[in-house]
């Protein structure tokens, strides 16, 4: 797909099936069927303090899903030219993240975990750490 068809718009919060029962509730994740990539690694942020920010980079052609599994905190999406921020705190929803985007993971409340599904396992050659960098590739800045 085309970078520029890689824009914020495309990320969005996918509701998650839940099962609701006197027992509790119970969700449930299937690649290409829930979300529109197959998982092929799940990792999780938990002891966070607070004040801490996470992220801080973009993805050449990974797609994620991030869930407030257990408390809240905010993630801010950034195409180069629009960003939009969401406040993550239902562990059914997910914010589903299209590769070439901009991320900032903030105001992470105690004892809150973020899990992160994945489309591929973890390759430094797939980030980019710095954000000029990520205009460029993006061709917002030269
Ligand atoms: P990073 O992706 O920068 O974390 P965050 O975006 O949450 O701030 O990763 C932090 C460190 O962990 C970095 O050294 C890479 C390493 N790491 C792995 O080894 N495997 C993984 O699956 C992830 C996500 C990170």
């Amino acid at each position: 797909m085309e970078n520029t068809m890689l824009n914020i718009n495309l990320c969005q919060i996918i509701e998650l099936p839940k099962i609701s029962e006197s027992r509790g509730n119970l969700t449930f994740v299937e690649g290409n069927n829930h979300i529109p990539f197959d998982i092929k690694r799940v990792y999780y942020l938990y002891d966070v303090p607070g004040g801490a920010e996470r992220g801080g980079h973009g993805h050449k052609a990974l797609h994620q899903l991030i869930i407030a599994m257990s408390g809240s905190f905010d993630v801010l999406l950034d195409d180069g030219e629009h960003q939009k921020r969401y406040h993550l705190n239902r562990s059914y929803n997910g914010l589903y993240v299209c590769p070439m985007i901009w991320r900032e993971l903030d105001n992470f409340s105690s004892g809150s975990v973020c899990m992160v599904l994945a489309s591929n396992t973890y390759d430094e050659d797939d980030y980019y750490r710095d954000y000029k960098e990520y205009l460029v590739a993006r061709g917002v800045i030269l």
